[in-house]
């Protein structure tokens, strides 16, 4: 019999998951946002992940109607795991989706959960709502799985078809079958978990594993500018030893490596433990705005007229969501600084909706800036030449290159800055 799919919660995660797997299998996607639907069933995917001719090509149904995932085998759920304004997890978002799954689910159902959690939560939050709405029970009448997404949003080589899939189950038997099914978009590169927590647990130390190594960098950073070395030039040096880990510093923002260590964080203080290097890591990584806004000002030693080069996220992606640019912006006209931002992949709409900011639309002569803020490294700002600088930053104005986009060769003319 054809293994019909269900997915639920069509973003960065799930668009691209639901039309992989529709190459192989009745999918249909389910989402509650009525936009988001509307937009897919024009052809347009909004986060750029997945290009227009495919998602057209794609056979692929959408719905906001939660009974078009009726008669499903398989449920995935990709929906978001956010932390509130005091970084506590918000299970809301699966909260909900189990709710309505848990009216959906039939005898033999597989419910697999693909949000980033700390380990338990499927099995303990999720399965027992499930339980409660469906009346069956998790284990012996439908079955939970886990699989972690590690896609990385904007990178075209790391894409869902490439990367090995982390599947778990409750049972060895399901476990097989989600490797069956994940295998067939990826050639089986697909790989069985110990358990479902492990699996849980295996994604949620990936990033903060990250966030960590980033923060040692960004503290790094800090002190060695105070002696006046670029910690480029110290990493060029370090990175010549076959066992060092190059990572480099920066804001760290979006919505996984800045938000799933405080999952972690969370579970661990709930078993009487104090996470210090985790939650460390994400102190230094929450002060870099602040630290880079002092640096540049005690540089200059006044206000200046400033164009921020980049709002979103990371790199060549319109994900707004916890961007760190936007506590840099805060921070540099906290010092006094005048500050105007551009970003050729962020939604202006949005960028105007989420922060009040409206975006330079175009890097003109008319706005003769007295420095400029490289906050992004999107393709554009790393192609910019000499002329570029010259057509919106004054002669002699400076470049705080953040990411250290021009520092092979810094622009003539200007003065240049970096970690
Ligand atoms: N984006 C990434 O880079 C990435 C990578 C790996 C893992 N993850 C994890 O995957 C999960 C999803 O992240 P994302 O970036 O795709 O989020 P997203 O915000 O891009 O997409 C989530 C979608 O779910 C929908 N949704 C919310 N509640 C719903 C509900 N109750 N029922 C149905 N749909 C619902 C939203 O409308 C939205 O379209 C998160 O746990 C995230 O941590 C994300």
């Amino acid at each position: 019999m054809e293994t019909k799919i269900a997915i639920i919660g069509l973003g960065y995660v799930g668009l691209p998951l639901a039309v992989a797997l529709s190459k192989s299998y009745t999918v249909i996607g389910y989402d509650i946002s009525e936009h988001r639907v509307r937009e897919l069933k024009e052809g347009h995917d909004r986060t750029r992940e997945v290009d227009e001719a495919i998602l057209k090509k794609s056979t692929l149904q959408v719905s906001t109607d939660p009974s078009a995932m009726l008669g499903a085998d398989v449920f995935i759920v990709t929906v978001p795991t956010p932390v509130d304004a005091t970084n506590t997890p918000d299970l809301d978002p699966l909260r909900k989706a189990s709710t309505t799954l848990g009216e959906i689910l039939t005898k033999g159902s597989i419910i697999v959960y693909e949000s980033t959690v700390y380990p338990g939560v499927t099995e303990d939050f999720c399965g027992p709502i499930l339980e409660n709405i469906s009346g069956l029970k998790a284990g012996k009448d439908f079955f939970l799985g886990y699989s972690p997404e590690r896609i990385n949003p904007g990178d075209k080589i790391h894409t869902v078809e490439k990367i090995t899939k982390v599947v778990a189950a409750q049972t060895p038997d399901v476990a097989q079958k989600l490797a069956q099914i994940y295998g067939k978009m990826n050639n089986n590169n697909t790989f069985i978990a110990k358990s479902i927590k492990a699996a849980e647990a295996a994604k949620v130390i990936e990033n903060t594993q990250r966030d960590i190594n980033i923060a040692f960098m960004n503290e790094i950073s800090l002190i060695f500018a105070k002696m006046n070395l670029s910690i480029h030039d110290v990493l060029d040096a370090a990175s010549t030893k076959w066992n060092f880990l190059k990572f480099t510093p920066g804001l760290v923002g979006g919505h996984c490596i800045g938000v799933d260590p405080y999952y972690l964080a969370q579970a661990s203080k709930a078993l009487g433990h104090e996470p210090q290097m985790i939650l460390a890591g994400r102190a230094i990584n929450e002060s870099m705005a602040n630290e880079l806004a002092d640096l540049m000002t005690q540089r200059v030693g006044r206000p200046l007229r400033l164009l921020v080069l980049g709002l979103t996220f990371k790199e060549n992606v319109p994900d707004l969501r916890n961007t760190k640019v936007t506590d840099l912006i805060e921070a540099l006209k906290k010092r006094g600084h005048q500050v105007d931002v551009h970003d050729p992949c962020a939604d202006a709409e949005e960028a105007s909706k989420f922060f009040n900011y409206s975006l330079v639309p175009v890097l003109t002569l008319d706005n003769h800036y007295d420095g400029v803020v490289g906050a992004v490294p999107h393709d554009l700002y790393c192609q910019f030449s000499n002329a570029d600088f010259g057509r919106f930053l004054k002669p002699q104005g400076w470049i705080f290159d953040l990411k250290a986009i021009w520092r092979t060769s810094p622009p003539a003319g200007f003065n240049y800055w970096t970690l």
